[in-house]
């Protein structure tokens, strides 16, 4: 059987660790599109050339054209602006939203029958603005946003419970942003929920919602170590995930943006809820119970995106 092929779009800090994964895992043959000359053929040569040592079968190709990306399985976009320390992902929406338009138009063109995760900031409203510009099926295109707050929000548990991150669940829903929401009775230890685990001493409530907020800060905790740009390595990782779950038909249940259809009371919107990722793409949105504070958390959240989401349509009126 042929190997899949995986077209990568930017090629910057989360584009070459993509590629890197991407290839040490054998998940197909790898395109990396940027529109900088160099940059996408300087990494792919470069990822190639450790594959005799990592010892993995995977080409690598870097190019300018988007004919390269023709008959993709899957696009993984992060073609755009990174932030700056001070700025918030909403700050970088001018911008991506045209780089979104492009790569809509694009991926449209070459590659209509590809899985997409889009990661470009902010992250809901661009899934949301590159599924207009792309035409593409909604259950074939979606944003990454929770396996990474998610991961954040474990590996925070972890180390203040002193397990393995393995046994460590998380469940985080609603916009990537401030507004995210953290469900604390649905993420365990082992099967034991949060808040039981707050009971038997292992922590305090006051620790646990100073970590709930490290996670809603975790992006913007690494833009101000880091200073001349945002996290690669864990959005590169979570991204993987998601591709590997469609790629090998693996039903993940896993948290991303993805379209709702009235869904948690929401509609024709991209937010962050837990999924059933196959190779059907987004084959099932599962929806949960929420209770009150939940809900009015889940809500603002959404308000949130609604925001961004209009103010795309205020910028480029084809989306209106
Ligand atoms: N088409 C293709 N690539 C583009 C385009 C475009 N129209 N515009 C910019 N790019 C490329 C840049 O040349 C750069 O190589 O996108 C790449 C972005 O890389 P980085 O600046 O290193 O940003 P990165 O850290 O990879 O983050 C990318 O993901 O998490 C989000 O907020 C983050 O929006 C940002 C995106």
């Amino acid at each position: 059987m042929a190997r899949a092929k995986i077209a990568l779009i930017g090629a910057g800090q989360i584009g070459g660790t993509l590629a890197h994964l991407a290839a040490l895992k054998e998940l197909g043959d790898v395109v990396l599109f940027d529109i900088a000359e160099g940059i996408p053929q300087g990494k792919a040569l470069d990822i190639a050339e450790s594959g005799p040592v990592d010892k993995f079968d995977a080409t690598l190709k870097g190019t300018n054209d988007y004919a390269d990306i023709a008959g993709a399985d899957v696009c993984i976009v992060t073609a755009g602006v990174a932030r700056k320390p001070g700025m918030s992902r909403d700050d970088l929406l001018g911008i991506n939203l045209k780089v979104m338009k492009s790569v809509g138009e694009g991926i449209a063109q070459h590659a209509p029958d590809a899985f997409v995760i889009c990661i470009t900031n902010p992250l809901d409203a661009m899934v949301w603005a590159l599924r207009e510009f792309s035409g593409l099926p909604v259950e074939k295109v979606c944003g990454m946003a929770g396996v990474l707050d998610s991961a954040r929000f474990r590996h925070f548990l972890a180390e203040e419970f002193e397990v393995s991150v393995k046994d460590v669940t998380a469940f985080v829903l609603g916009g990537h942003g401030d507004t995210m929401v953290p469900l604390t009775r649905y993420s365990t230890v082992a099967g034991v929920p949060l808040p039981d685990l707050v009971k038997m001493g292992w922590t305090s409530q006051e620790k646990l919602d100073a970590i709930v907020q490290r996670t809603r800060d975790g992006g913007a905790e690494i833009v101000g170590l880091l200073k001349t740009g945002s996290a690669f390595y864990a959005p590169a990782a979570s991204a993987i995930e998601m591709a590997e779950a469609y790629l090998k038909d693996q039903k993940r249940v896993l948290p991303c943006a993805a379209n709702l259809t009235g869904q948690y009371g929401v509609k024709d919107m991209y937010v962050g809820v837990p999924t059933v990722i196959g190779a059907g793409g987004i084959e099932r949105v599962v929806e949960i119970e929420l209770n009150k504070d939940e809900k009015a958390m889940f809500d603002k959240s959404v308000d949130a995106v609604k925001g961004l989401v209009e103010a795309c349509k205020g910028i480029d009126p084809t989306l209106a």
